[in-house]
């Protein structure tokens, strides 16, 4: 798929069916996540991949807008590791431009995924500390479930707006 054509196309996909995403599929995803720019090259993130039935199942419980998880074969959490950086405060932006990579890569392989936004809601950051046994340095950020789409979804309406274009001054 084109990169034009994957970015106008993709959309939050949150219906999925029952078959599973092979191991090299979620390689390739994770390839894509961690290709992303970030500032001074730092790369500060980690990523948790979770196929276990149980802590898929559990997630709507500590975060509201999470339901698709009862249905996601696998989800993927981006999180942040401010010990890695050499740019101080640029982790945020780091794992924004990861979580996009992912996003677009899930949708380019024929995949359905969503953007669930976590940080920085400090319920839902702890939350998921507590569920996926993460470091107290380390940041969740935003859970990616994805699988097999179930549902499809008409083409992006044109977002386009001519008002929030400022040329030479704000
Ligand atoms: C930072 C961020 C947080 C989001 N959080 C959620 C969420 O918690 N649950 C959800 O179902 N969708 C979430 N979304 C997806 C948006 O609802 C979706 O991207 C938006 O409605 C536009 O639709 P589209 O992705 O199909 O173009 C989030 C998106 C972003 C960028």
């Amino acid at each position: 798929m084109d990169a034009m054509q994957a970015l106008y196309s993709r959309r939050s996909i949150r219906k999925y069916t029952s078959e599973s995403i092979s191991e090299q599929a979620i390689k390739e995803l994770l390839e894509a996540a961690m290709s992303a720019p970030s500032a001074g090259n730092q790369q500060p993130w980690h990523f948790v991949v979770i196929h276990d039935r149980k802590l898929l199942d559990q997630i709507p419980s500590l975060h509201p807008h999470s339901l698709m998880c009862r249905e996601a074969q696998t989800a993927i959490l981006v999180c942040g590791d401010p010990t890695l950086e050499k740019h101080v405060g640029y982790w945020v932006q780091d794992c924004a431009a990861a979580t996009e990579n992912l996003l677009i890569a899930v949708h380019a392989k024929g995949l359905g995924g969503v953007w669930v936004g976590v940080y920085p809601r400090e319920e839902r950051v702890i939350g998921f500390r507590k569920l996926l046994h993460i470091p107290e340095h380390v940041i969740p950020f935003a859970l990616i479930p994805l699988g097999h789409p179930a549902e499809e979804k008409p083409p992006q309406p044109d977002r386009y707006n001519e008002a929030r274009i400022h040329k030479n001054s704000g």
